[in-house]
């Protein structure tokens, strides 16, 4: 097991974990941040092992889920929660998704089960479903954010379980992402946000989803998704014959806040300034490229995201595919990528072609309205 990876014997070394403190706040200032690899196929128990006992000691580890890259902690330690904010530079009032491996360990994180939740976890757990339910006391304000209930995960990839198994059975994880960058699909882009900041990331290769779990919450009279993802609304509605949804998913001006909190800040931003355009194809490509001159000639960098049919029709400094319309799934997987891809470039102005707002595209059309702040352009 792990012969396979060449470096593998330098991973097999007990971990030496470097913490500095702050001398007057006495907060963690440095970490040596420790990375090991391993994939679905190479699980490694001593290693895993050995990353249980740092989320046991109350540290953070990183691992790879089949939806994004989480940034790992205790959930049942107010303390671990609490470093998990300050690592991700996130505010506390933001709840933190509970990951759990087996079933039976739902019940003691909860007051009660309701049926409902019982029909969606026999149909979509494990896998990339979070379910909101009234919070037992075991789990920490901290964890959820001051909030009486609690999100609830059972990933389904194998280096997650294992791990969740050996770090006590409930992990804390957010997005591994620093807040405000879009979420990591890859350990590289983890160690971008978060090296010195915690003690292990387990590099597990390429994510298979690349968008955030749906998020569906069960303490409300009808179940209502408060963020779209690879479980859409159709197959929810296969398995309860009712769902609702936050209205304010796909618009700026419902005058209301999200109901997830974490909904209402400006996620998954690149540091280029984003617009979406939106319409018929040779229109919005004409469009496009008649905005690219304009910013060209005032002197800035550019990007478009296309998609493999009409990137080669655009004249940008960066193009970008995001895969072909019609396997919407490749789409989901790269968009992460290409947004940070425009910041290690130095891209300051990008224009993206939108996408059907159906399926996953739901989910796909809903994080690039966030990183676009909601600028959309349609061409009649
Ligand atoms: O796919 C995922 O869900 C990933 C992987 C790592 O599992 N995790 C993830 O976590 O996306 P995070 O923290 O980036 O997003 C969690 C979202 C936030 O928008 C948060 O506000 C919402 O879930 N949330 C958590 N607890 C909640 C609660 N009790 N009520 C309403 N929304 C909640
Ligand atoms: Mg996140």
């Amino acid at each position: 097991m792990g012969d396979s990876f060449g470096d593998f014997a330098i991973f097999k070394q007990p971990a030496i974990i470097r913490l500095s403190y702050h001398k007057r706040t006495g907060k963690c200032v440095s970490v040596d941040t420790k990375v090991i690899r391993m994939d679905e196929q190479h699980i490694d128990r001593e290693m895993l092992l050995e990353a249980g006992d740092i989320i046991k000691a109350g540290g953070l580890v990183a691992f790879p889920t089949e939806t994004v890259y989480g940034l790992g902690g205790d959930a049942l330690n107010p303390a671990s929660s609490r470093k998990i904010y300050e690592a991700k530079g996130r505010p506390s009032d933001n709840p933190l998704i509970v990951h759990i491996a087996d079933l039976e360990a739902l019940d003691a994180i909860v007051r009660e089960v309701p049926p409902e939740a019982e029909k969606l976890a026999e149909a979509f757990w494990p896998g990339p479903l979070t379910m909101i339910l009234h919070k037992s006391d075991l789990v920490p304000y901290e964890t959820t954010g001051g909030l009486d209930t609690v999100a609830v995960r059972m990933p389904v990839h194998k280096v997650a379980r294992e791990f969740i198994r050996a770090a006590g059975g409930y992990v804390a994880a957010p997005s591994a992402n620093r807040s405000g960058r879009p979420s990591p699909t890859v350990a590289k882009y983890v160690a971008e946000d978060m090296d010195g900041r915690i003690e292990m990331i387990i590099d597990g290769g390429d994510v298979e989803i690349g968008l955030e779990s749906t998020i569906v919450d069960l303490t409300v009279p009808e179940p209502m998704i408060l963020r779209p993802g690879y479980i859409t609304k159709k197959m929810l509605e296969e398995v309860l014959s009712r769902v609702e949804e936050d209205c304010t998913l796909m618009r700026a001006d419902s005058g209301q806040a999200p109901k997830a909190p974490g909904m209402k800040y400006r996620h998954y931003a690149p540091k280029g300034d984003l617009t979406i355009i939106s319409g018929a194809e040779e229109a919005v490509i004409e469009y496009i490229n008649e905005q690219l001159e304009r910013q060209r000639l005032a002197g800035k960098k550019t990007g478009v995201i296309g998609t493999d049919k009409t990137i080669g029709k655009y004249h940008a400094d960066v193009c970008k595919s995001a895969g072909n319309r019609e396997k919407e799934n490749t789409i989901a997987k790269e968009l992460y990528r290409i947004l940070r891809e425009f910041d290690d470039e130095s891209v300051e102005v990008i224009y993206s072609e939108a996408f059907d707002a159906s399926g996953i595209g739901q989910a796909i059309m809903n994080r690039l309205l966030k990183a676009a702040g909601h600028k959309v352009i349609e061409i009649k």
